[in-house]
């Protein structure tokens, strides 16, 4: 069995590992929130194909059963409906550290939800994974994103200036927010 979830359960989602069949629903997700998503994540610079997303989905899954990275989908418990993406993009067991990524439905943006699944992957990753250090790293100009972090209590451990070029090739400089304990966060 993987060490990493198949399912993490807060007060209005479940996040879950995606399967083929989100597909069509994901896909719709992700090509309404083209112009948000194409701002700030290197992955959404041409809207996607239904391919291209049934092919997210399959690698996903393997590489949750692999312990590679974790995608999950944002489902509300609510009506079932998929309004995003959160999990662990880069993680290294050796430490063990986890950086957290995600994105939003722009429809769902201004809820809190991106928020309640941070805290449950940050908990997660502490109580169940034994991490001695989970990770956001943020565009400086993203302020909406980093906001989630600091909403958390993720403290700001740096500005890596020109660490990287954005998807339109533009130099950006990246915040690094860490915590290393459960106890550093607040749920929100
Ligand atoms: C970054 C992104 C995920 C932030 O989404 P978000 O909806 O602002 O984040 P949250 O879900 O945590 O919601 C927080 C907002 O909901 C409000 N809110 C409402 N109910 C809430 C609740 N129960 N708990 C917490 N916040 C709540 C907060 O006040 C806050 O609003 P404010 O920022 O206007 O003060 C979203 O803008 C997005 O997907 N952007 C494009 C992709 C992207 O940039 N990804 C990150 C790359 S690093």
């Amino acid at each position: 069995m993987p060490l990493l979830p198949e399912l993490i359960v807060t007060p209005r989602l479940r996040l879950r590992v995606p399967d083929a069949a989100d597909s069509g629903e994901l896909n719709a997700a992700v090509i309404a929130s083209f112009t948000e998503l194409t701002r700030w994540l290197p992955w959404a610079q041409e809207p996607q194909t239904l391919a291209e997303t049934e092919d997210y989905c399959r690698s996903s899954r393997e590489k949750w059963l692999s312990d590679e990275c974790l995608n999950l989908l944002l489902v509300t418990k609510s009506d079932g409906a998929i309004i995003g993406s959160a999990g662990y993009p880069r993680l290294d067991w050796e430490v063990p550290s986890f950086e957290i990524g995600y994105w939003c439905s722009t429809a769902e943006i201004g809820k809190g939800y991106v928020s309640e699944a941070t805290y449950a992957l940050a908990a997660h990753a502490f109580s169940q994974l034994s991490a001695a250090r989970v990770e956001l790293r943020v565009d400086d100009l993203n302020e909406r994103s980093w906001r989630v972090a600091q909403r958390l209590g993720f403290q700001l451990e740096g500005l890596l200036r020109s660490d990287t070029r954005d998807a339109n090739g533009r130099l950006r400089d990246t915040r690094v927010y860490g915590a290393v304990a459960l106890q550093d966060l607040r749920s929100s």
